[in-house]
């Protein structure tokens, strides 16, 4: 298997640690530097992307160099994963969902490759950022169907309003986070396919009376849920431009 690493784990809040022993790489992108680690035994690289000691902000991570340095190494298909707040009620804290769609309420990130540098307009067709087949092997080997939501990518680091959670509820967002954009649209530009696991850890300020953190007992199972996912072969894509 080494030498073979075709596919990436992207690991979020609470999820930077999943392979402590792992080795790790630095890997020189032109957009800076990123910190991949090597996984004995797997097909695929990890990257955590607040840092292994989780010391980078939502804001200050460069997710240019994280997709660039992925896709330098040749990796097809990368599964993230992230913590959120929730915006339903039936969205418990402590469960899963897996990601189908965002709004951007992000401010301050480069969010693409394509930002006119040496003449390259591009525009990103985001009819399917998350893969539904990816999404659908997961729940494969997860072992039942989990819920999709709406994410909405907030700039952080700071919780929302609870004003501001009633209004991203009001236009279609279930779930509130701050780095999956601009990832999981840069990985697309970068023709990796992309799925995304949200970790729902709270309920959104305003929802309930007070946020409280709740982690679900099931984080131990996420890695040989991926280990199967990983086990089925997945071509490299092309990245859909309109
Ligand atoms: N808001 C934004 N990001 C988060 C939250 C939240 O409530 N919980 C975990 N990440």
């Amino acid at each position: 298997m080494e030498g073979q690493r075709t596919y990436a784990i992207i690991g979020g809040t609470g999820m930077e640690d999943l392979f402590p022993q792992a080795p790790m790489e630095t890997v020189s992108t032109a957009y800076g530097e990123a910190v991949l680690y090597l996984p004995q035994g797997k097909n695929y690289y990890f990257l955590p992307r607040h840092g292994k000691e989780h010391h980078l902000p939502p804001h200050r991570i460069n997710y240019r160099a994280n997709i660039a340095a992925l896709k330098k190494m040749g990796v097809v298909a990368a599964f993230g994963l992230c913590a959120v707040g929730s915006l339903r009620e039936e969205l418990r804290p402590g469960t899963f969902a897996l990601i189908s769609d965002f709004l951007d309420f992000t401010k301050s990130r480069p969010t693409t490759f394509f930002d006119g540098e040496g003449g390259q307009v591009r525009h990103l067709d985001v009819s399917e950022v998350y893969s539904e087949a990816m999404n659908a092997s997961f729940e494969r080997h997860w072992g039942h169907p989990l819920p999709r939501a709406v994410y909405v990518a907030t700039e952080g680091p700071r919780f929302e309003t609870a004003s501001e959670n009633r209004f991203y509820a009001s236009i279609g967002g279930d779930l509130v986070g701050m780095t999956n954009v601009p990832e999981a649209p840069l990985a697309l530009e970068a023709g990796i396919r992309y799925s995304c696991l949200a970790h729902i850890i709270n309920y959104g300020t305003g929802i309930h009376q007070k946020v409280t953190i709740e982690k679900s007992q099931d984080l131990p199972r996420i890695v040989p849920t991926l280990d199967g996912v990983f086990a089925q072969k997945m071509e490299p894509m092309e990245a859909p431009f309109l």
